[in-house]
């Protein structure tokens, strides 16, 4: 009976723990001693393990792992979009790289309105004018030139393999595909790509082969940047935008430069901060909500708890209230809070401003939300000697404009909708037009993407990042508090149920079954708005553990075909 007892006790706990963690129970970390990388698929993680069994740094790896994830995870790995990569070196240097895409010289604030003045909905995220000036290949050549120990005819080899010779499509993979069978139809140059010659679509299984993409990478491999950016690759793209009424040019495409940025740096609690500075909005955001919770005592609160849920959200509301006041891409002479939104004392001032007990309204300004859609892709890296790499990296919406380019056979992206379409308009329709972000030529459109590293004592411990829009800050900060603040495992702090808040709308998403029906009535009753949604994210990290410096990592479970792969 004791023993009976004991089981069925044993049982609840279970349960409710499951509860607690929502649908997404965590897997143990797969641990490693030497090397690993954990990204959106698996092949794309043995690759980068591959490169540095042979010899090759994080960086060589993160190189070989983007461009396989290219070619594996055509929604969001890519060579026709851009992101960013944040590096720690073993001797503790760190740095990042920005490669985001850029508008093209033709390019002007009004592009996506019509002969009123009106916005034409939708078409800043459609067709060849949805298209930024691809950064990708830019910044990957920029990261080799600083740390890079191989070539880039090494470290194209697998992707132009994986391309050339194929790889067995995952369920996930070919029903997405099919999903999209309007969109390929749409362009023929897709639809060579996704379908098959007689228009009828890829089945779970089937091998999956990309012979344009593998010769478009044998260019990049022979002459690593130029074989994108000048010669044959960039005069195919700027005639098919030609063609097509786009508007970049071989001009736009050999004018185009990846950046090293210093990195925008905070502290929490004794640990640094490492992320990424603008024309990413994510760095500034995580350290401001880290800087407003540092004097909190969160586990005390309580995981998810409703008095949780509360300062948390109410913490998310004031630094997406600034996000959206203050940010844009620098290098445009865009005024900056920078140094005033990352100080202890702007956080100290926020602080006090929140109530435990009510929600507090967002700005009455109707400021509203502007779509982005949960596709781009994060991946993590960690070598051997311990030199640490996380990349995000996006082509916007999922598969980005959905126009592969003809001959060339990758998408571009449709990244030119992250800029305020709609010069000085906002609106309760979800309209933003503030000027930090509207665009100009050469211009960098603003980015959520949050690639973080979290170091103690000089030694990364904390390697992490997401896809998922504006969420991407929201689910790095959270991942990054169920670490240092609830020492959950690496697996456990990602598979944990996550919520997000941006100023406005004013509501909190959460992911079903996220809270109990206890935890919303108290929410509501502190005057939040809820809104159940689908998941939120999909974080690849790595923990190093601070006293063996065992690499523990975990792919969420929210990704079909995410994988950690270590050595
Ligand atoms: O740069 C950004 O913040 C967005 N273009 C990222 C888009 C995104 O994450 C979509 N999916 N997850």
């Amino acid at each position: 009976m004791m023993c009976r007892s004991f089981n069925i006790a044993r049982l609840l706990a279970v349960l409710l723990w499951a509860q607690n963690f929502g649908d997404t129970l965590a897997a143990d970390p797969v641990r490693a001693e030497h090397g690993m990388v954990v990204s959106s698929h698996a092949l794309a993680s043995e690759v980068g393990v591959q490169v540095m069994r042979e010899g090759g740094n994080a960086v060589d790896a993160a190189v070989a792992t983007g461009l396989a994830l290219a070619v594996v995870h055509p929604s969001a790995g890519n060579i026709g979009g851009g992101g960013f990569m944040v590096v720690f070196t073993k001797s503790g240097e760190v740095t990042t790289f920005d490669f985001r895409e850029k508008a093209p010289e033709a390019a002007n604030k009004n592009m996506y309105l019509d002969s009123n003045g009106n916005y034409i909905k939708d078409s800043n995220h459609e067709g060849y004018r949805s298209v930024g000036v691809p950064g990708t290949i830019a910044g990957f050549d920029l990261a080799l030139k600083r740390f890079g120990t191989r070539s880039w005819t090494n470290l194209t080899a697998p992707a132009i393999k994986l391309a050339e010779e194929g790889f067995a499509l995952s369920a996930p993979l070919a029903e997405r595909f099919s999903k999209l069978k309007a969109d390929w139809k749409k362009y023929p140059a897709s639809g060579k790509v996704f379908l098959h010659a007689d228009g009828s679509e890829y089945a779970a299984r089937e091998i999956w082969k990309q012979p344009d993409l593998a010769q478009t990478l044998k260019r990049i491999q022979a002459k690593g940047r130029a074989g994108f950016y000048l010669g044959e690759t960039a005069f195919a793209i700027a005639g098919d935008m030609k063609r097509h009424g786009g508007l970049i040019t071989a001009l736009d495409l050999g004018h185009y430069r990846a950046v090293e940025r210093q990195p925008i740096h905070g502290s929490y609690r004794g640990y640094d901060i490492y992320s990424m500075p603008p024309p990413s909005s994510g760095g500034i955001a995580l350290i401001e909500m880290l800087n407003i919770l540092e004097r909190d005592d969160l586990k005390t609160l309580g995981h998810n708890s409703p008095a949780y849920v509360h300062l948390l959200s109410e913490t998310m509301r004031r630094a997406f209230a600034d996000r959206a006041k203050y940010l844009g891409d620098t290098d445009f002479g865009t005024e900056l809070g920078l140094e005033k939104l990352n100080t202890k004392e702007h956080a100290a001032a926020l602080r006090k401003t929140i109530d435990p007990k009510h929600a507090s309204p967002s700005d009455p300004v109707k400021f509203g939300d502007v779509y982005e859609s949960p596709e781009t892709t994060h991946y993590s890296v960690i070598d051997a000697e311990g030199n640490a790499v996380v990349v995000t990296y996006t082509l916007e919406y999922s598969y980005g404009s959905r126009i592969v380019a003809a001959g060339l056979g990758f998408l571009y992206n449709n990244e030119m909708g992250d800029f305020n379409p709609n010069p000085g308009h906002t609106d309760a329709t979800g309209m933003i037009g503030t000027e930090p972000n509207q665009i100009a030529p050469g211009k960098r459109m603003l980015s959520s993407m949050t690639p973080t590293i979290v170091a103690r004592e000089g030694y990364p411990v904390l390697l992490i990042g997401s896809p998922g829009g504006r969420t991407i800050i929201n689910t790095v900060f959270q991942t990054t508090l169920n670490v240092l603040d609830f020492q959950m495992d690496i697996a456990q702090a990602i598979a944990a149920p996550r919520f997000h808040h941006q100023w406005l709308p004013n509501q909190i998403q959460f992911e079903r079954n996220a809270f109990s029906s206890e935890t919303e009535k108290t929410l509501h009753e502190m005057g939040h708005e809820l809104h159940a949604g689908p998941a939120i994210g999909e974080a690849m990290g790595i923990f190093i553990n601070p006293q063996t410096r065992a690499r523990l990592g975990a792919a969420d479970p929210r990704s079909p075909d995410g994988k950690a792969v270590g050595y």
